[in-house]
């Protein structure tokens, strides 16, 4: 399949109407959507990216008044987040309406829905005129695609088109957070810290490690994620590792000796901003080792050290 590349959200959008796959930016990372409508549209998402089939996708939305078509129910908290941060990057997971097929949930009650405050997104999806289904645009395993040139590489040749955008303002993905038991749990940190989020609701928490044999509350979070083909190290600031040649290093403070291909960043934001960027930038360097800078948990920081982290297999 040739893959078009546009920079028109009316063109993209007629593609995505007639059944194909159509890559677009976000403020968080780049999304491959599919109408919700289109099962064939849904399936060459999933062979495209070869995602597992058990891994739901995010439904997408143009404006926060399109929820009652994919959510059946907003419970008091789930309406105090929208009001607070849609549009945003923020997924909330929701008892899902019947126009959402439970080929885009993975045979799940509930649905991930996100408003994305990106006006290319935004013009995209009105142009649409339906939900769209978007997991990130990236190969399964893969860091994220920030940039329309990350999506080609990964994808090329297996969708019919990227929208292009400029490079994803946030860089990492949306804060996930499940709204359907009796407090909400944030699923996966992102740019909506956990801070903010208590500010609104402070009952919200983290959701703590999942017991043997219970059912996984985020399904995708049990794969190998955002990983480059380079070994991920990780250290906590201010211990130096000890180096390894091909090596390169990201981080917030000084880099060790030695080290040639390295990005000490100014601030957390442009850690986040940088982090898939680089690694992608290492691979095609042949880097054998990525060394990489935990940042403390709070703040964006709890974002940054979960990729870290599942980059690095340590959880
Ligand atoms: O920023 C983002 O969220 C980007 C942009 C494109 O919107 N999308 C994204 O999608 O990161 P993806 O597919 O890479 O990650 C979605 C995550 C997966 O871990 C999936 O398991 C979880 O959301 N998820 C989706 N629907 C869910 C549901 N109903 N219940 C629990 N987790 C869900
Ligand atoms: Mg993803």
């Amino acid at each position: 399949m040739k893959t078009l590349i546009t920079d028109s959200p009316l063109e993209a959008a007629a593609l995505l109407i007639a059944g194909k796959t159509v890559a677009f930016p976000t403020e968080t990372v780049y999304g491959l959507g599919a109408a919700i409508d289109s099962p064939a549209a849904i399936a060459e998402v999933f062979k495209a990216k070869g995602r597992p089939q058990d891994n739901p996708l995010i439904v997408h939305i143009s404006t926060p008044e399109e929820l009652p078509r994919v959510a059946s129910k907003l419970s008091p908290e789930a309406e105090l987040l929208v009001s607070r941060f849609f549009p945003g990057p923020l997924t909330l997971v929701l008892p899902k309406s019947n126009e959402v097929p439970y080929a885009v949930t993975a045979g799940l009650d509930s649905v991930g829905v996100r408003c994305p405050a990106h006006p290319v997104a935004h013009e995209f999806l009105k142009c649409c005129h339906t939900p769209v289904a978007a997991p990130s645009a990236n190969r399964s395993g893969r860091p994220s695609a920030t940039s329309w040139e990350a999506v080609r590489n990964d994808l090329d040749g297996r969708i019919a088109a990227i929208l292009k955008g400029s490079n994803s303002r946030i860089g990492l993905e949306s804060t996930i957070v499940d709204c359907t038991g009796p407090n909400p749990v944030m699923l996966r940190a992102g740019a909506i810290t956990l801070e903010e989020l208590q500010e609104v609701i402070p009952a919200i928490t983290p959701a703590g490690k999942t017991q043997k044999n219970e059912p996984l509350k985020s399904p995708g979070l049990k794969y190998p994620h955002y990983a480059p083909r380079a070994t991920v190290v990780t250290h906590e600031q201010g211990k130096s590792p000890a180096l390894t040649p091909d090596s390169a290093w990201i981080g917030l403070g000084v880099p060790p000796v030695g080290i040639t291909i390295k990005k000490t960043c100014i601030s957390l934001d442009e850690y986040a901003q940088e982090l898939f960027s680089f690694f992608r930038h290492c691979d095609r360097e042949a880097v054998q080792t990525i060394y990489c800078e935990l940042p403390p948990e709070k703040g964006l920081g709890r974002a940054i050290r979960d990729r870290l982290n599942r980059a690095a297999g340590n959880h």
